[in-house]
């Protein structure tokens, strides 16, 4: 499963996809983390201190793979020693760093995109995989070739009146690049604002709470999972993403 977790800046996608992350990979499932953010975030809120090389640095390793003599770019790179070589592993999580990739669009066969796109090929394997990527809004630098393999695409909103709005930008984008999974978790959720739910079309994968727990967690340093924050909610998210992409899965093959 490659889920990409999307969402405007501070509505908790790092949150998400650690918690998703954790979730699955206590459920035996084998997975994979990367932080797709230019900010990176993810590695802090697992718990991970030391610094993982971000692929993007990955400069003389991207130009050997990718790029054949005489400047041509291969399609297919080499990569699937990367994941073992350039990830951390903690709490049974592989984590990776994206680190800032140009956000060539379509057209652009750079061979950091190449090498993006062989990447996340790479990383669906089996069926006991999952791979978990922490975007920001802009996931428009997945670019046609990579977004295909993406399953799910989940928008985080928070509710307030720009979620809505949040939601459509997203959608647009991720029309734009070949995505028609989309699903939506509402964070940082309070009762006043039920009404908004009613707007929003596409199926809800969960709503959570706000919660003082993810803010004692952020500033002691703790993964929210390790003071199990709102555990059953996430649960009850990842049991759906199962369900629905097993679903999406079985529509395909007939
Ligand atoms: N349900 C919640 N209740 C209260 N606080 C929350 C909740 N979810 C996340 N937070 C807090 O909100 C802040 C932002 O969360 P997070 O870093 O996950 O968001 P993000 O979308 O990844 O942000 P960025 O755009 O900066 O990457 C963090 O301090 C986090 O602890
Ligand atoms: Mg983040």
């Amino acid at each position: 499963m490659k889920i990409a977790i999307s969402g405007k800046g501070g509505v908790g996608k790092t949150t998400l996809t650690a918690m998703l992350a954790y979730l699955f990979a206590k459920d035996g499932y084998r997975v994979t983390a990367i932080d797709c953010d230019s900010s990176v975030n993810l590695p802090f809120v697992l718990g991970i201190r030391e610094k993982i090389t971000p692929l993007s640095e990955l400069r003389d390793e991207i130009q050997r793979r990718v790029v054949a003599p005489m400047g041509i770019i291969k399609l297919n790179p080499k990569v699937d020693d990367i994941f073992e070589k350039y990830s951390v592993k903690k709490h049974g999580i592989r984590v990776l760093v994206l680190g800032t990739i140009e956000k060539g669009g379509e057209g652009c066969f750079c061979p950091e995109n190449a090498f993006l796109r062989a990447i996340l090929r790479h990383a669906i394997f089996k069926e006991n995989d999952v791979l978990l990527l922490d975007m920001d809004a802009g996931i428009e630098h997945l670019g046609r070739g990579t977004a295909k393999g993406v399953d799910l695409l989940i928008a985080v909103v928070e509710p307030s009146l720009r979620a809505v709005e949040t939601l459509n930008r997203i959608e647009k984008l991720a029309r734009d690049i070949g995505i028609d999974n989309i699903a939506v978790v509402i964070n940082k959720f309070s009762e006043r604002y039920r009404k908004l739910l009613d707007r929003i079309e596409r199926p809800i994968l969960g709503v959570i709470p706000f919660d003082e727990c993810f803010i004692r967690a952020d500033l002691e340093g703790i993964p929210p999972f390790e003071l199990g924050c709102q555990m059953e909610a996430f649960e009850r998210i990842k049991d759906r993403i199962v369900e629905i992409i097993r679903r999406a899965t079985s529509r395909q093959r007939r």
